[in-house]
C-alpha cells in the first residue's frame, strides 16, 4: 500500500455495508493495490454508521496508513434512502469489532478526493461501491479532477431489472442525480451492475471453502457476510446470496474474466416509477456514442478463485 511502483493506485469510495467490507479487505490485503484513500458516503446506512464501519473494518484489518474520511451525509437532490433491511441495524450485520478504532481523517471526503486526484499524475482509478454522491460533488466543486481520473469502476445500475425498485438498483436509486453527473463525465467507466450478481453467489460450499483457509482474513470474510447472506436470500428469494461489491476489486485484479459491452447509459431522473434506472442502450438503438463499458458476464469460478487466493495469500 505504500509505494506506487507497479501497483494500481485506487481511491475506494464506499458505504459499508457487509459486501463493501469484503471489497475493502480484498483491496487492502492484495499487494496489487496502492490504496490512496477510503472515503465513506451515506448509502447502506447513515454516514455516521458507514464511516464508523469503514473505521471498524480498517481497524480489524490492521490498515492504519490509509486515510479514511467521511463524506456526504445526504444525496444531492432526493430524500435519503438506506438499506438497513439488507445490512442490519449497524450496517455491518453481526460484525462487532471491539478493539480501538483507527482515527478518522479530519478532511471532508470530497476535499480528500479532490486533493488526491489533483496531486496525482492521472493514474488513479476511482472505485465506487456505493451511491456516487462524493464523486459527483467533487466533480462539481473542482472540475479539474475529471481529467485526472484514469477510470471509474462502479458497482451499481443494471441493464435489466432493479432490486430496490423494479427499475432501479440501490446505489443509483440512492442518488440518481449524482450518478448521472458521474456517468456523463466523459472519463472511461466500467459499470458492474446487478446483471452479474446471480453469477457470484456465495453458496454454502464457497463460504465453507473460503472460511476453511483458517486465517484472520477468512474469519473476517465470514463475519462480514454471515448476516447479509441470510437477509439477501430471504429478500430476493435467491438460491444463494449474491455478493456485489467485491466484483469491483476482482475486476481490477483480473479484468479478463469479465465480459463488457460499450453502451450509451443515462440515469432516469424524471419518471416516478423508473427513477434511478440506468437506461443502457444495449442494441445501440439511440445512436448515441457509448459512455460506459457495461459488464454483461463473468466467470464466477475464476471470481471465487481470486477471492480465495487473495485471502490465502495473506496466511
Ligand atoms: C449495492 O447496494 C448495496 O446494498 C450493496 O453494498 C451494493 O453496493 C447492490 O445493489
Ligand atoms: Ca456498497
Amino acid at each position: 500500500m505504500g509505494e506506487t511502483n507497479n501497483k494500481i493506485p485506487i481511491i475506494l469510495d464506499t458505504d459499508p455495508g457487509c459486501d463493501d467490507a469484503v471489497a475493502i479487505m480484498l483491496a487492502a490485503i492484495n499487494p496489487l493495490f496502492d490504496l490512496k484513500a477510503i472515503t465513506a458516503v451515506s448509502g447502506n446506512h447513515t454516514l455516521k454508521k458507514t464511516t464508523q464501519n469503514a473505521l471498524k473494518v480498517c481497524s480489524a484489518l490492521g490498515v492504519v496508513q490509509v486515510p479514511v474520511a467521511a463524506g456526504m451525509s445526504q444525496p444531492i437532490v432526493r430524500k435519503q434512502v438506506i438499506a438497513e433491511h439488507v445490512h442490519g441495524e449497524t450496517g455491518l450485520g453481526n460484525f462487532n469489532f471491539g478493539g480501538p478504532l483507527i482515527p478518522l481523517d479530519s478532511r471532508h471526503a470530497v476535499n480528500l478526493i479532490i486533493k488526491t486526484l489533483l496531486n496525482s499524475n492521472g493514474d488513479i482509478i476511482f472505485v465506487a461501491l456505493g451511491p456516487l454522491t462524493n464523486l459527483a460533488m467533487a466533480m462539481r466543486l473542482e472540475p479539474k479532477i475529471i481529467a485526472k481520473i484514469k477510470r471509474i469502476v462502479m458497482i451499481g445500475g443494471s441493464y435489466q431489472l432493479g432490486n430496490i425498485t423494479p427499475a432501479a438498483e440501490f446505489n443509483i436509486y440512492a442518488d440518481p442525480e449524482a450518478a448521472q453527473i458521474v456517468i456523463s463525465c466523459g472519463r472511461p467507466i466500467v459499470m458492474i451492475g446487478l446483471n452479474i450478481t446471480e453469477k457470484v453467489l456465495a453458496t454454502k460450499e464457497i463460504v465453507k471453502r473460503i472460511t476453511s483457509i483458517g486465517n484472520k482474513y477468512a474469519a473476517l470474510f465470514f463475519n462480514f457476510i454471515d448476516f447479509y447472506i441470510i437477509s439477501i436470500k430471504k429478500l430476493y428469494n435467491y438460491e444463494a446470496s449474491p455478493i456485489y461489491d467485491p466484483a469491483a476489486i476482482v475486476y481490477l485484479i483480473n479484468p479478463a474474466i469479465f465480459k463488457t459491452k460499450p453502451m450509451y447509459v443515462e440515469v432516469e431522473l424524471k419518471s416516478e416509477l423508473a427513477y434511478g434506472r440506468t437506461h443502457c442502450d444495449y442494441y445501440g438503438s439511440l445512436n448515441r456514442p457509448p459512455n460506459v463499458e457495461v459488464v454483461i458476464d463473468l466467470d464466477s469460478d475464476e471470481f471465487w478463485k481470486i477471492v480465495h487466493d487473495t485471502i490465502k495469500l495473506n496466511s
